[in-house]
């Protein structure tokens, strides 16, 4: 790792690492139930790496040669768009539990690691044995870190899924397919899978306008749950406060009014009649989620999937003793290594079938092309640029990148 990339820390899972069992990590990768674990390959411009470090120094785009037939039980996938996440970058500085694999790429010696753990493809070819998959058929990858910033890939036929049309027909958007197997699934399961909320009941969040918040607060509403949430401040709050409210938000505070006591009491009245909060979802951590641990009820629980402030999570002993307050941690990966196939597939109908009805829109977003006319120096700056700003906080928008195939 560069100088640089030790003093600019992880976003996410820093403080985790240190108590996550690794060996552990790898045994669940090879639990039979998850997928095939053959390495995709190939690649027309891909955006690489071959040590971690920080992304706007270690990365740059290459060109390799267009791909060839697949061979049995592979498909060509061309991708759509791919988003960077939060975890992208943590993964490339090499401060996440789980690594790509080295990859050599058609027409080169170099052994590299590809960018991007999700995106939207469309398949191209299919390979002799593969059954399922046709071309033209928008797939989402199911194994997890598939090297998506590239314009093509060919992957195992077991590594992708394909993803279905929407009631009455019709395909979901690109930016949708391109950010629905992690954003989307975290917040519908998070809200499902810990605490047995009904209509009315109140849901706390934190990191609100994150993609995972926005999703949060949209499949929140569609149950009729009711959402309070907190974000950062910032200049354009009332344009926020728009955007929130109208993805279905019902309350939206900033960190800084936890120091009110007229904000602390106006929030325990509108949630005292329900029983009190019993759901925080915790994509920040620091001292600004020890106060919002306190405006929750009895027999409450804090679910933590995120920690953007890079700071520890400290709770006082009496919310335990004297509220029975629980936490937990939610990790999608390990959802979807303990899943079969099936349920990965019936969570990702639901979600499309959200998408359908307009309950589950698209995350506030940018698309940056890569286009096919840049050499590679011109996209590696534009990609390093990127990652500069991303690196230097308060983005507000999922980036995603868009490739044009590249004549080689
Ligand atoms: N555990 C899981 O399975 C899982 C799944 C999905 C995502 N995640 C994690 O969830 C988090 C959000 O992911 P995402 O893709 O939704 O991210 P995103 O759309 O890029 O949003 C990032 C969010 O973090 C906030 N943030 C950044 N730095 C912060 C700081 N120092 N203090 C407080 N807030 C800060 C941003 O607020 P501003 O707008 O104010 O900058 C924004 O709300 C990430 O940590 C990601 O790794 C975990």
């Amino acid at each position: 790792m560069t100088s640089m990339a030790r003093r600019i820390p992880s976003q996410i899972f820093r403080s985790s690492l240190k108590t996550l069992n690794r060996a552990h990590i790898g045994s669940l990768y090879h639990n039979p139930r998850t997928f095939s674990t053959s390495l995709p390959r190939l690649a027309n411009r891909a955006i690489v790496y071959t040590s971690t470090g920080n992304p706007s120094e270690v990365l740059s785009a290459r060109t390799y040669p267009s791909l060839g037939p697949p061979p049995q039980g592979h498909v060509n996938v061309r991708l759509l768009c791919a988003p960077v996440n939060p975890s992208d970058v943590n993964v490339i500085e090499g401060v996440y539990p789980v690594r790509p694999s080295l990859e050599s790429l058609v027409g080169s010696t170099e052994s590299v690691f590809v960018g991007g753990n999700e995106g939207l493809g469309v398949v191209q070819r299919v390979g002799n044995g593969v059954d399922g998959l046709k071309e033209g058929d928008w797939v989402v990858f199911a194994k997890a870190q598939s090297g998506t910033w590239a314009s093509e890939r060919c992957v195992n036929g077991s590594d992708v899924v394909r993803i279905p049309d929407m009631e009455g027909g019709g395909r979901i958007g690109e930016v949708q397919g391109a950010t629905l197997t992690v954003n989307p699934p975290t917040a519908y399961n998070m809200l499902k899978e810990f605490v047995d909320l009904k209509a009315g009941d109140w849901v706390l969040q934190n990191g609100a306008n994150s993609a995972v918040g926005q999703a949060v607060i949209q499949i929140a509403a569609h149950r009729g749950l009711r959402t309070i949430n907190f974000v950062r401040d910032r200049d354009n709050m009332d344009e926020l406060r728009i955007q929130l409210h109208g993805l279905g938000a019902d309350q939206i505070f900033t960190y800084e009014s936890l120091h009110s006591k007229d904000t602390i009491s106006h929030i325990k009245s509108l949630t005292s009649s329900a029983g009190g909060i019993r759901l925080l979802l915790n994509c920040v951590s620091g001292s600004t989620t020890t106060s919002l641990a306190r405006l929750l009820g009895a027999n409450a629980t804090i679910v933590s999937y995120g920690a953007m402030s890079k700071q520890p999570l400290s709770l006082p002993t009496s919310l335990f003793i004297f509220k029975n307050l629980s936490c937990k941690g939610y990790w999608q990966q390990r959802w979807y290594m303990e899943r079969g196939r099936t349920e990965r597939e019936e969570l990702m109908r639901e979600l499309v079938g959200l998408i359908g009805l307009r309950k589950l829109r698209e995350p506030e977003h940018e698309i940056v092309r890569i286009g096919g006319g840049l050499s590679d120096g011109e996209a590696t700056q534009l990609v390093q640029g990127v990652m500069d700003r991303i690196e230097k906080g308060h983005y507000g928008k999922k980036i995603l990148f868009k490739f044009d195939t590249v004549d080689s």
